[in-house]
């Protein structure tokens, strides 16, 4: 066969004819503690970012960022392993251990790169990778990666994820979920994963991007609130981009494997560090947001109170107790309508489609962040239900 001529215009016509192009607009926000931004210039309230805490500008994490700009340059000048671990690197990960109750924690440039790293340095090729079928794209690029072979059981089917576990004959058995569905918003059935694992002899990670400073009565996210041990979950993921409104991300567990990451995750290994005025500003963040608790109450609140308007308002909502709040509208020309008629009224909300999410499942992904104000909440409401008339 011919080799085929490199061409990008066929693909790219097709996905806008599907519905699925996507661009990028220019969100302006100010350093001020309010969802308000400038999208394209045009004034709106923002209820699609992942600041659920309201900490992205928090005085004291904004000002830790600059003092450590100032004292030890931007670029971290090297990976961590040569010259790039700095003071600020380290001391967050003793925090972060400390926080989570684990041995030792280690600071990724990236959830990606935490997922991706941790998965393929834990499996080979003689491994098995389980997956649910939501899981975030970086948990299904890690098992790829790692070269093992993947399975993916149904979302939250632990019966079905038990069944494949008894099939395997041979090798590792390495389980990767979700602790809070970043598209959906509800909890994954930890307390059963942890004890498949348990029966099968099968390592668990969890990815708590979403969980980590909202879930559980602390904020320790979805294993304080299933009341989960280090020994039924050994490897918690968490990012800093999202409750902490920072950069980064960590695996927190046990010293052998922590170490076993410094030593295998390429992710890890062959690439610049954070940062370190990042890492600086992430342990502002961690106190802020331990020293503030009713950061997390107030987000909890406002999830509360938009999910009565919006049930009483007759809206497609997900079953979801988390501030990520699904409104399940199907096609993505719906929701990519409903997102524009939105925005002319004044709210952003991002319109979610495949392949981020299965086909005939797009949506609007409503988040809640301790910087709404609740007439932003009763205000969006009341124009969802103006957009979304059955
Ligand atoms: C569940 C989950 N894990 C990992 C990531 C990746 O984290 P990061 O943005 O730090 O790469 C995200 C989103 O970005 C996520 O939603």
């Amino acid at each position: 066969m011919p080799i085929a001529p490199v061409t990008f215009a066929p693909a790219l016509a097709d996905l806008a004819a599907r519905g699925l192009r996507r661009r990028r607009r220019i969100a302006r926000r100010g350093a001020h503690d309010t969802a308000d931004i400038l999208l394209d210039g045009r004034p709106c309230v923002d209820f699609c970012s992942n600041d659920y805490l309201g900490l992205a500008a928090h005085p004291r994490v904004v000002e830790a960022f600059v003092g450590a700009a100032r004292e030890h340059g931007v670029g971290a000048r090297a990976s961590h392993l040569i010259t790039g671990h700095e003071p600020p690197h380290e001391a967050l990960e003793q925090e972060i251990a400390a926080w989570t109750g684990r041995e030792r924690a280690l600071v990724f440039s990236t959830g990606y790169m935490a997922n991706t790293g941790l998965a393929s340095a834990l499996a080979g090729r003689e491994a098995s990778v389980y997956g649910d079928r939501l899981n975030h794209a970086s948990l299904i690029d890690g098992g790829r990666l790692s070269r093992a072979a993947l399975h993916h059981y149904p979302h939250g089917d632990v019966a079905a994820l038990e069944r494949m576990l008894a099939a395997q004959e041979s090798g590792r058995a390495l389980v990767l979920t979700d602790g809070v569905f970043s598209m959906d918003g509800d909890l994954a059935p930890l307390p059963d994963l942890a004890g498949a694992c348990a029966r099968h002899g099968a390592f668990l990670a969890v990815d708590d991007a979403h969980g980590l400073g909202v879930v559980g009565a602390t904020g320790r996210g979805s294993l304080e609130h299933f009341g989960l041990t280090a020994q039924q979950v050994p490897a918690l993921v968490g990012t800093f981009g999202k409750a902490f409104g920072t950069f980064g991300a960590f695996v927190a567990g046990s010293e052998e494997l922590v170490e076993t990451l410094v030593q295998r995750a390429r992710t890890y290994i062959y690439t610049t560090a954070l940062p370190p005025a990042a890492a600086e500003a992430t342990r502002a963040a961690l106190a802020a947001s331990i020293a503030e608790p009713w950061r997390r109450q107030r987000v909890l609140a406002l999830t509360r109170r938009f999910r009565e308007r919006a049930l009483a308002a007759g809206l497609p909502l997900a079953e979801s107790g988390t501030p990520i709040q699904p409104v399940l509208l199907g096609g993505a020309d719906a929701a990519v309508g409903a997102s524009r008629a939105l925005l002319e009224r004044g709210f952003f909300v991002a319109a979610i489609r495949p392949p981020t999410v299965p086909a005939d499942t797009s949506r609007l992904r409503v988040t809640l962040s301790a910087a709404h104000r609740d007439g932003d909440v009763d205000a969006l409401v009341a124009a969802l239900a103006d957009v979304i008339r059955p």
